[in-house]
């Protein structure tokens, strides 16, 4: 009785709401996972600390990012790439926790990727003021796969445009627990976060974190 109880609250997630053409919402979908992620997250960050990367152009990120993942994203002076190792320690990124990769994996299946088979995690960490300007994710080998894209911590708000930089985004609201997907026709849309509010979030306190799924290879 117990298990089955618990098997449908499992089953419990919300429909998932449409925000462009290919591109849905599934709020507070991590939230049968959630101790399970943060527990990850947290053993995955002793292994590879937050850092502020350079952009190309010589500047500091306001967002701080680590990766786990046989492939992290990392920039520097010369450029945007995906890498086996981590430049901090010349070691590979620490290894996708089951739980990151099957949360990845139901979000798109959710959203209709079927068979989605992240080998790269993003972690970016957002303190209150940071920001991500308008960019596209293009640094992926394979444009059929999505993007599927995890919010803890404090609420942000999601710039979500179009083809062109030029091209006025839509704000949306994304709390903790909440998970963007977004491909097909809007694989390579512009988006962005809006300057992180002050806030005090009671698991993950003054920050937001969000982890963003790709297969790079
Ligand atoms: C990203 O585009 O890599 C991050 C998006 C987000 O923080 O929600
Ligand atoms: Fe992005």
């Amino acid at each position: 009785m117990t298990a089955d109880l618990f098997q449908h609250i499992g089953d419990l997630r919300p429909s998932p709401e449409a925000m462009v053409e290919g591109a849905v919402l599934l709020r507070g979908f991590v939230r049968p996972v959630e101790a399970e992620l943060i527990a990850a997250l947290r053993a995955i960050i002793q292994q590879a600390p937050f850092r502020h990367m350079e952009t190309p152009g010589g500047h500091r990120m306001s967002v701080a990012m680590t990766n786990c993942g046989g492939f992290g994203w990392v920039t520097d002076r010369s450029g945007y790439r995906y890498d086996a190792l981590d430049p901090c320690s010349g070691k590979p990124w620490p290894s996708m926790p089951p739980v990151f990769r099957e949360l990845a994996a139901q979000a798109a299946d959710c959203a209709g990727f079927a068979q989605f088979a992240p080998d790269a995690c993003l972690i970016n960490r957002y303190a209150p003021g940071a920001r991500m300007s308008l960019h596209q994710d293009r640094d992926e080998i394979d444009f059929s796969n999505p993007i599927v894209s995890v919010s803890l911590g404090l609420p942000a708000i999601f710039l979500f445009g179009g083809l062109k930089r030029s091209d006025k985004p839509q704000r949306f609201r994304l709390a903790h627990g909440d998970v963007v997907v977004w491909g097909g026709p809007s694989r390579l849309f512009f988006h962005g976060v809006a300057p992180l509010a002050d806030g005090e979030h009671g698991l993950l306190g003054r920050q937001r974190i969000n982890l963003t799924f790709r297969k790079a290879r």
